[in-house]
């Protein structure tokens, strides 16, 4: 497994079963950890871009909220919170073309997963609507407790059956360092014996290791801290969101709304 990179994401027939082995069996871990998936000059690359060169209001539309958010053609957006630094950047395939370097490493992982849950690479990665597709995103936690509450996706207490899909796994692409660019919990993932891992300190990860991980498994965040000086916790994930048809995309006026409020933020 340490071949696989993200130009390299191709499993063999054993390499899948593996795989799956880890993740589904209950005497696996329930997740997979790929050591150095992304080489050091591209997560050095989208930790400079993401965190340090971009600025939002230029290029990404401000988030409307998931119900009028995604459908064929829309927008990047972001989402921030200056009280505690968090800055979430949602980039659909066909609308990030300004960071293809992203967008290429997205879709290797999204083919990646796509082999490990037996689905049609191509299943989530177009828009339709009444569908999922994935949209990448990336998200920069600085500070804050209770970031992710204790909870698991997909699994048999989802209240619409439509989302009840044991075959689902997540992927976190890691692009900073615990302890070095944050303190606090890091990732903390439940074992599929029900035992819990703090992902980052027990597994030693490093920017650029990829974690595949079954997605109905509890997941958690408590506590993130980053001083000024540091990055913070910087990750990317490749959520399936759900489309809408473009009528019940947000009005005009209401997107007037969100860049006047973007542009306020922006100055004052
Ligand atoms: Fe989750």
């Amino acid at each position: 497994m340490n071949s696989i990179t993200h130009r390299n994401f191709c499993l063999t027939k054993k390499e899948v079963w593996d795989a799956r082995r880890k993740i589904y069996h209950s005497q696996g871990d329930g997740f997979l950890l790929l050591k150095g998936f992304l080489e050091k000059k591209f997560s050095d690359h989208l930790v400079n871009y993401w965190c340090r060169l971009l600025d939002p209001p230029q290029t990404h539309v401000l988030f409307p909220g998931k119900e009028h958010a995604f459908y064929a053609g829309c927008p990047c957006y972001y989402k921030q919170a200056r009280s505690t630094g968090l800055k979430v950047f949602y980039n659909p395939l066909w609308s990030n073309q300004h960071e293809v370097v992203s967008n290429e490493i997205a879709v290797s992982i999204i083919h990646l997963r796509s082999q490990i849950e037996g689905k049609a690479f191509t299943r989530e990665i177009s828009p339709r609507p009444g569908q999922r597709c994935v949209v990448p995103r990336l998200i920069i936690t600085r500070n804050g407790e209770n970031i992710l509450a204790p909870h698991s996706d997909y699994g048999l207490d989802e209240p619409n059956p439509r989302n009840i899909d044991l075959a689902r796994v997540q992927a976190t692409l890691f692009l900073s360092r615990i302890d070095k660019d944050y303190s606090g919990s890091g990732f903390v993932f439940t074992k599929n014996n029900g035992d819990k891992i703090h992902c980052e300190r027990e597994l030693g990860i490093e920017p650029g290791d990829l974690l595949i991980w079954r997605y109905n498994n509890v997941h958690e965040i408590s506590d993130i801290c980053s001083e000024e000086e540091q990055v913070g916790f910087v990750r990317m994930l490749f959520p399936p969101e759900e489309i809408i048809s473009k009528d019940r995309s947000i009005p005009l006026l209401e997107k007037a709304k969100y860049f006047l409020r973007s542009i306020k933020k922006k100055f004052f």
